[in-house]
């Protein structure tokens, strides 16, 4: 079937909205590496990764349908915060904030019986119980140590090994 202008235009936003998360991530990579903690850097450098590769997956979608991308204007990330547990804290809202928007997508597809992007949105509706997982656990961590400078230089060595991220299939559907 042919996909919907109304579809096409909350896909279109969100692929604005996965640029901006990257933006986002990025903002705290930068913070994480001005405070000396490359480990927590270096995770939400991967994180950025994962963004633009989400920000691909819906890209691919609507061209694959025949619509047509408009790249709209990227807003300006938070640039300070008070500390790493509140960039954690941050990245979970923000995570809650994502999962929300690709539910009210999935909500269009069903009005409209739009299989093939439902399809598509398996994908995400998966990869945003992990994302919210990960940045949860996180967070809890960072509360759990408090102010232990030991602790927190062992969880920013944890972070550091996350392995890079994988890159978007070509086609949007694939898994
Ligand atoms: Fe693309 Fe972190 O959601």
């Amino acid at each position: 079937m042919e996909i919907s202008q109304e579809l096409i235009d909350a896909i279109n936003d969100q692929i604005n909205f996965e640029l901006y998360s990257g933006y986002i991530y990025l903002s705290m990579a930068t913070w994480f590496e001005e405070k000396n903690l490359p480990g927590m850097a270096h995770w939400m450098e991967v994180q950025a990764d994962e963004e633009y590769s989400h920000a691909i997956r819906f890209y691919r979608h609507i061209v694959e349908r025949g619509g047509r991308v408009t790249m709209k204007g990227i807003d300006a990330p938070k640039t300070e915060w008070a500390s790493p547990l509140e960039v954690f804290q941050d990245a979970y809202n923000h995570e809650l904030t994502v999962t929300e928007r690709i539910y009210k997508i999935g909500a269009i597809a069903d009005k409209l019986g739009d299989r093939s992007t439902q399809s598509m949105l398996q994908w995400f509706y998966n990869e945003q119980t992990e994302e919210e997982k990960n940045t949860m656990e996180i967070r809890d961590m960072l509360k759990m140590i408090k102010d232990s400078i030991p602790a927190l230089l062992q969880v920013d060595a944890k972070l550091g090994a996350r392995p890079a991220a994988p890159a978007p299939p070509l086609e949007s559907t694939a898994p």
